[in-house]
């Protein structure tokens, strides 16, 4: 049976990986490996997302863990290339734009092992951001590029990409929001922190370039209190994050601040639960902008870019910078009923996955006979 090896790494891996594995393991015609690299290891950053998102444990584990850019790739490559050298994978299947992606895409690419980029094309335009490399070389080896929307195709082609390598197959993170929605929406999650639907904010804040400079990152954290002293705002605090505020001695002022709530990051169901029921999101997170688009929530980007645009365009999202007097005003309009209103974009309908895994069998040419036995 040819063999799919799958990448996870770090948090926002886990929710794109878990819906492919899924439906790849229902259809039956192939054989996987899912690779946890460790580049995220906090119980709260890993291991309750298996759980919530139903993904059975790795098959490896490297426990790569923290490091400089260059110390963490440089150890991701060297445990992927002896990962790769035993488990002879067919195609290696990455998602995202984290370290662990370009580590095992670039790994790959040199054991002549073919490589899916799943979330392809997606461009900030800003090469500060160690992201924005990530996904630039990442889809410049990778021989398929899947793409979550048009945009990201239109990107992949002004690259000189060729378009035979692309498809457009939506977005896969979605078929988990989708599929978890009505569970997350039974917890207790509000009621056990005081919280009624629509009367509170969420923030989430972890870029490098927002929680790293003291600067950005205390205007941020005025601009935050001034929208708590008009509704709590709940923060769970990501551990980049955490450290910075430790480290700068911001920790005990915020958590004397009025109506600002920090807290441990959530799972993935109850942080479901809480940004599905909010007012209002401002985050520099990818992802929260898709999902806060899919939900219907008015989300502030706190960036002055977004490699997501089709979440401004069709989406709920506005992309309204680091300036505290901008966000303030961004919080005000929309608590005051101005919220940006959206519609979804075209196949963020939960079956990306399908399409995805449907791909993964035609590329491999999958014997009709392994096929046959799969469905019987
Ligand atoms: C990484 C990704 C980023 C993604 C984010 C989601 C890269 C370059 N960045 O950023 O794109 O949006 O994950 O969370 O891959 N730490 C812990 N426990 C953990 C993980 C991290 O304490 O489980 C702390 C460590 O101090 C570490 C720091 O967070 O040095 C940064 O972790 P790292 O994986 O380097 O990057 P993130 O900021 O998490």
């Amino acid at each position: 049976m040819k063999k799919v090896l799958h990448i996870v790494g770090a948090r926002p891996n886990f929710m794109k990986v878990a819906p492919i594995h899924r439906a790849l393991s229902e259809r039956g015609a192939l054989q996987q490996c899912l690779v946890h690299t460790g580049q995220h290891y906090d119980v709260k950053m890993s291991d309750v997302f298996f759980t919530d998102l139903g993904m059975p444990a790795p098959d490896i584990h490297l426990g790569i863990g923290s490091g400089s850019h260059a110390e963490q790739t440089a150890r991701l490559m060297l445990e992927l290339e002896k990962v790769f050298t035993s488990q002879k994978p067919d195609l290696v299947s990455v998602v995202g734009d984290v370290n662990s992606t370009l580590a095992a895409a670039l790994v790959a690419v040199k054991m002549g092992i073919p490589i899916s980029h799943v979330e392809a094309g997606l461009r900030s335009f800003d090469n500060a951001m160690p992201e924005e490399i990530n996904r630039i070389l990442t889809d410049r080896i990778s021989d398929l590029l899947l793409t979550p929307s048009a945009d990201a195709d239109a990107n992949l082609i002004r690259e000189g990409l060729e378009p035979a390598r692309i498809r457009l197959v939506g977005n896969v993170m979605i078929d988990s929001l989708l599929g978890a929605r009505d569970r997350a929406l039974k917890l207790s999650t509000l009621a056990d922190m005081g919280l009624s639907p629509r009367a509170y904010a969420v923030c989430t804040l972890h870029r490098a370039s927002n929680v790293d400079d003291p600067k950005v990152l205390t205007g941020l954290l005025t601009a935050l209190a001034h929208v708590a002293e008009r509704l709590p705002v709940v923060f769970p605090v990501h551990p980049r994050t955490r450290k910075r505020l430790t480290d700068l001695g911001l920790g005990p002022s915020l958590e004397r601040t009025p109506g600002l709530r920090l807290v441990d990051p959530m799972g993935y169901l109850e942080f479901l639960a809480l940004t599905a029921q909010a007012r209002l999101v401002f985050t520099d997170s990818g992802g929260l902008q898709e999902e806060t688009t899919v939900l219907g929530i008015p989300c502030l980007t706190v960036r002055e870019n977004t490699e997501r645009p089709i979440t401004v365009e069709v989406g709920t999202n506005l992309v309204v910078g680091t300036d505290p007097v901008r966000i303030q005003q961004a919080a005000d309009r929309a608590l005051d009923g101005q919220g940006k209103q959206g519609r979804i974009p075209e196949l963020w309908d939960g079956r990306a996955s399908e399409r995805i895994a449907a791909l993964y069998e035609r590329v491999l040419g999958v014997a009709p006979a392994e096929l046959r036995a799969a469905s019987a």
